[in-house]
């Protein structure tokens, strides 16, 4: 792997020198100075939360978690990397940057963050860095014009990060493989993370995002993250949406599954499934991501209507908001660096802001896609008790099988999610890729 990636460390740093380069003279900066930044407190006492470096300290290089350090640009000259190697006998002392990655910077060790503020050149500095905490001796200033020109190519993808997100992809999915077979075992919920975790070989932490396993009726929270310590009488379906993390890079999956002899669910879960794969098949150069959104609620309205929840024509089901009843997020995100990546919004390289079609507030990427981008592609279909009785007070009711909402309920929800890198060409689904080797 190291090998591999060495030629395409060299590439990335060579593009990230030159969008540094060119950030710099926008605001009129002589350095780039970029904190990985430091753990924050919990209040009154001696712990901290959990710590993830600025995805700005990640893009230039693979340290997760290097508190205090920073990374050193001057246009014209070769990176810096001030690294902190604490004097402590309480925590793991951080090794010495080795490895494929560290030829592309001149790095200085210290011992604690006083020193490495004191390696910083002096002069008109872009400082980006978590406002909170602060940092002792430095004004961080995160220039807007540094950042937006930042995060606008954040969404380019080098072929290096590519890379990387392959490998954080097969992690995913090989997770996903042990909680499926968990699921079928009837473990709880929480066995089933913890399937996940081991299968992973990563901790919560380390993931990017807060896993989401839900049976039955959870998979109808968005976000749920109880994880429920018995196993329920019944498992009939389950819902896990969970990533994992390669050198600072997420993948973010979501697979839905009934149980044996749970026909009608299973074959709704096909419906989203052929749907989703037809979505992905769509993340092209040229196709805005705001039109592929309102081109799923169509097709989803399509799916309600086959399985007989909803008797009225597509259109009239989107353009009454039945569908954002039974699909009531966004279709998906950028992803790289960060799950829901920065960028989603952004009009151009200096800034401004593109906004949502009207009556889609959750929707976060507006933008056209093209090559370099990479996407979640996560349509869904819910049975959520609040937006369902919502529902049932418009005039759209009439035209609802509610019996056959009462029937699905039990099963909460599907979603099905794929990371989808858009190319020149055809798209490169990275999850599907993924599980087909895992
Ligand atoms: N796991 C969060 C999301 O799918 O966006
Ligand atoms: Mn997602
Ligand atoms: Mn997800």
């Amino acid at each position: 792997m190291s090998r591999h990636l060495a030629p395409l460390y060299t590439q990335h740093i060579a593009t990230l020198r030159e969008r540094a380069d060119k950030a710099l003279a926008l605001g009129g900066f002589d350095h780039l100075l970029i904190a990985s930044s430091t753990p924050l407190r919990k209040f009154l006492d001696d712990q901290d939360y959990p710590f993830v470096a600025n995805p700005h300290f990640r893009h230039w290089l693979p340290l997760t978690a290097a508190p205090g350090s920073w990374v050193v640009y001057t246009p014209g000259s070769k990176p810096r990397l001030i690294f902190v190697q604490p004097r402590d006998y309480w925590h793991v002392v951080p090794a010495a940057p080795s490895g494929y990655w560290v030829d592309q910077f001149d790095v200085v060790i210290v011992r604690s963050n006083a020193e490495a503020v004191a390696q910083l050149p002096q002069g008109h500095r872009a400082v980006i860095a978590p406002s909170c905490p602060g940092i002792d001796g430095v004004d961080v200033n995160n220039p807007p014009p540094v950042l937006d020109y930042l995060h606008w190519h954040r969404s380019y993808k080098t072929p290096y990060e590519l890379a990387l997100m392959r490998e954080a992809s097969h992690i995913g999915a090989r997770a996903h493989r042990a909680a499926e077979k968990a699921f079928r075992s009837g473990w709880s919920e929480f066995g089933i993370h913890m399937a996940y975790l081991a299968a992973a070989r990563q901790i919560d932490a380390e993931l990017p995002y807060a896993s989401i396993v839900g049976l039955n009726e959870h998979g109808a929270v968005l976000h749920y993250t109880n994880f429920d310590r018995t196993p329920p009488k019944e498992s009939r379906s389950f819902l896990i949406d969970a990533g994992g993390s390669a050198s600072g890079y997420a993948s973010d999956i979501t697979r839905t599954y009934a149980a044996e002899g749970h026909a009608e669910f299973q074959a709704l879960i096909d419906s989203v499934e052929r749907a989703q794969q037809g979505f992905a098949a769509m993340v092209k150069a040229g196709q805005s991501y705001p039109e592929l959104h309102i081109h799923a609620h169509h097709v989803l309205a399509g799916v309600l209507r086959e399985h007989g929840v909803i008797r009225m024509d597509a259109e009239s089901a989107v353009q009454s908001g039945v569908t954002s009843a039974f699909f009531p997020h966004g279709l998906g995100h950028p992803i790289g660096l960060q799950v829901h990546d920065v960028a989603g919004f952004q009009a151009s390289e200096s800034g401004g802001s593109i906004p949502r079609p009207e009556g889609h507030p959750y929707l976060r990427m507006t933008r056209v896609l093209e090559p370099g981008m990479v996407v979640t592609i996560e349509p869904g279909l819910y049975f959520i008790d609040m937006l369902l009785e919502e529902l049932r007070a418009t005039p759209a009711a009439k035209d609802i099988d509610w019996a056959k909402v009462d029937a699905f309920r039990p099963y909460g929800g599907i979603r099905i999610e794929d990371d989808v890198v858009c190319t020149d060409g055809e798209p490169e689904n990275l999850t599907r890729n993924a599980f087909a080797v895992v």
